[in-house]
């Protein structure tokens, strides 16, 4: 291109950026105002969205706080339902606590593992001898029920029943269980109980 149509090109653009390169020129031709306005707005947000959402120390907007939320809230309803179903939970006698516990034992499917009259089979161990790998205190029993030994396959019940079930349930296997002669009984482990 020759110096003088360049020269015809200036007439015709008077927005002509002045640096050149190789005979090629920029034009000045910045976005509308809108636009400008509309990027600026949106750069505002993202900086206030980043702020607000993923936290700084204190605000408590960020997911590992909001998850920690939920779960204390979660957490609290369940303590509320719970002493509620509690309360509904009349005082039994032994003899009313076993015959709940025999129920909940079938219910529950422990013969699978224990046998149906608590005797023991190849996986778990023999409930009527009084021998204990856990302890054979109500606690300890009532512990064993509700958290399980889930490396040696006992499953836990804390989710599946209410404390005052898993004592039942404790009760009927120290009170009734235990003593009894089922048929074909697993050889006795843990310690004998004192
Ligand atoms: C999937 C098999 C399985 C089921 C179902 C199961 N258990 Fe167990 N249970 C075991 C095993 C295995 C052990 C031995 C745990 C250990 O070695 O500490 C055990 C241990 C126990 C003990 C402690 C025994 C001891 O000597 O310390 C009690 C009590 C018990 N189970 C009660 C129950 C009750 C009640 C249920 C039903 C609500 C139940 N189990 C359901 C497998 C099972």
């Amino acid at each position: 291109m020759s110096q003088d149509n360049n020269k015809d090109a200036n007439e015709n653009f008077d927005n002509i950026e002045s640096h050149e390169y190789d005979g090629i020129r920029e034009q000045n031709n910045p976005a509308p105002l809108w636009i400008t306005l509309l990027f600026l707005v949106t750069i505002g947000f993202s900086l206030f969205y980043l702020i607000h959402y993923f936290g700084y120390p204190g605000n408590e907007r960020d997911q590992a706080s909001e998850y920690a939320k939920s779960v204390a809230e979660w957490e609290s309803q369940q303590a509320v339902l719970k002493e509620a179903n509690q309360a509904d939970m009349p005082e039994l006698s032994m003899a009313q606590m076993i015959e709940k516990g025999k129920g909940l034992y079938e219910k529950n499917a422990c013969m699978a593992c224990h046998g149906s009259g608590g005797e023991g089979n190849s996986i778990g161990p023999n409930l009527t001898d009084n021998y204990w790998i856990n302890g054979c205190s109500v606690e300890n029993v009532m512990d064993v029920i509700a958290n399980g030994r889930p490396t040696k396959g006992m499953t836990p019940y804390k989710n599946m029943m209410q404390e005052e079930e898993i004592k039942y349930l404790a009760n009927y296997i120290l009170n009734s269980m235990v003593g009894s002669s089922p048929v074909n009984p697993k050889d006795p482990q843990g310690e004998a109980c004192e």
